[in-house]
């Protein structure tokens, strides 16, 4: 298992390239599945995921062909011969779940495997299998799998409890293959959503409401296989942004949309840091003390779940207190007790972290739980003196492309070692 060392204390200067985002990547590649033909993706970032969705797309018969270096997909669906994506790959990835929407939406049936829990927590399906219900799906749990019958499909209106980011996708997976209309509302806005809801337009569905929380969709038995480019990687892009925050310093993140990290750029102006937005991306830079600054995830456009671990990091070197709130995954705190090895002066109390800074952190020997946490360890080491171990780093290469070549280009010291 590969691990990484950081000789913390060194800035960054320099640029970043941001790659595609794999939350839009995924369900991209979902989409392919609805259409005889072949679908070109570009942008794609070189990650774990994106292989491991690879996987499951060519268990269901997909052919598909890859140019890593270049970031280009191509995903033939004419020849789709399965309609089961088996516990084996689900269990990998919770996305391998938008084979459900994809399997119903191009062949009117599936039998996909529950995707179970995670690192931090449950993480329940009920959304995704009520709405579809609600679209005339009969669904069956059946040693473990959604086993779907599509045979009276029909549009429908349905509210989801909460906009869930993966129903959302699903469910606008099997209403762009329905020629009636189907009115889902209260849907998740995140930009990786926006992402699908384009690119199924071009395919030919009618979708109305692109970027609010009410989707009015007409889909069409007709989809047609298009090109599309991913959008930059939102998270990735904050992640740098933090790293910044941390190691001092001034990069450009080349290619990252300011609009997609409005509350992000927001929290860390209040804390101090310096950022421009420019023609080639956003320029972020540290010099001076940073101030304490609370967050509190929320769906988008607030402030990402994806990004607090990072925060945590951050505000772990700023200068007094503060607090931050996960309201999305309650539990997803399992860097806290990591950061503390590191020097950080942080206290649990149910989902709220408060952070008493400014802390000296010191480099240790410490273990990625899950990919956010992995992150926010990495930025720690950067801040730290010494030297930090981060062993079962598998979890940093499912989310962020080259992550070590990246730093090491702005001057971080820091190097992957096979143990
Ligand atoms: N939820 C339900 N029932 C459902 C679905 C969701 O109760 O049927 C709850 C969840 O338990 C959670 C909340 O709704 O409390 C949000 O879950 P959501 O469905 O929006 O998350 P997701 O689709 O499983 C995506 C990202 C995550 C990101 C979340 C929240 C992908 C592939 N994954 O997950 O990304 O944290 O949205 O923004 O897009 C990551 O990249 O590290 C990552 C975990």
């Amino acid at each position: 298992m590969d691990k990484l060392i950081i000789q913390g204390g060194h800035e960054l200067h320099g640029e970043v390239q941001i790659a595609g985002a794999k939350n839009a990547a995924l369900p991209l590649m979902a989409a392919s599945v609805l259409v005889h033909g072949t679908t070109e993706l570009s942008n794609i970032p070189r990650l774990v995921d994106v292989r491991t969705m690879g996987r499951v797309l060519e268990n269901l018969g997909l052919v598909i062909e890859r140019d890593e270096d270049a970031g280009r997909l191509s995903l033939n669906a004419t020849n789709l011969n399965s309609d089961t994506a088996p516990y084996e790959l689900v269990k990998t990835m919770r996305a391998s779940f938008y084979a459900l929407g994809a399997l119903i939406g191009r062949l009117g049936k599936a039998k996909v495997s529950l995707p179970g829990g995670c690192a931090w927590g449950p993480r329940p399906v009920d959304i995704h299998l009520k709405g579809l219900e609600a679209m005339g799906v009969t669904i069956d749990l059946d040693e473990g799998y959604v086993i779907a019958d599509a045979s009276r499909i029909h549009g429908a209106h349905f509210v989801l409890s909460f906009p869930s980011v993966g129903a959302t996708v699903n469910l606008l997976l099997v209403a762009a293959t329905i020629p009636e209309e189907t009115v889902l509302d209260n849907v998740a806005r995140e930009p990786e959503v926006t992402a699908l809801v384009r690119m199924l337009q071009q395919m030919g569905a009618t979708i109305e409401g692109t970027g609010s929380s009410t989707l009015r969709i007409v889909g069409t038995r007709d989809l047609k296989p298009i090109k599309q480019k991913v959008i930059a990687d939102r998270i990735e892009a904050g992640t740098y942004l933090a790293a910044v925050g941390m190691a001092g310093g001034e990069i450009t993140l080349k290619g990252a949309e300011p609009e997609h990290l409005t509350m992000v750029i927001a929290k860390a102006v209040e804390a101090g840091l310096h950022i421009t937005v420019t023609a080639e991306g956003i320029r972020v830079r540290r010099n001076g003390e940073l101030r304490p600054v609370d967050v509190e995830t929320a769906v988008y456009p607030g402030f990402a779940t994806d990004m607090q671990a990072q925060w945590i990091a951050l505000m772990s070197v700023a200068n007094g207190s503060s607090f931050v709130t996960d309201t999305i995954y309650t539990d997803r705190f399992t860097h806290v007790a990591e950061l503390i090895r590191l020097g950080a002066k942080v206290t649990m109390k149910e989902n709220v972290a408060k952070i008493q800074g400014p802390a000296t952190l010191k480099g240790a020997p410490v273990m990625s739980t899950d990919l956010r946490a992995s992150a926010c360890l990495v930025l720690a080491g950067l801040a730290a003196k010494g030297e930090t171990h981060i062993s079962r780093i598998y979890h940093l290469d499912r989310g962020y492309e080259r992550l070590e070549e990246k730093l090491r280009n702005v001057g971080a010291v820091i190097e992957r070692q096979s143990e």
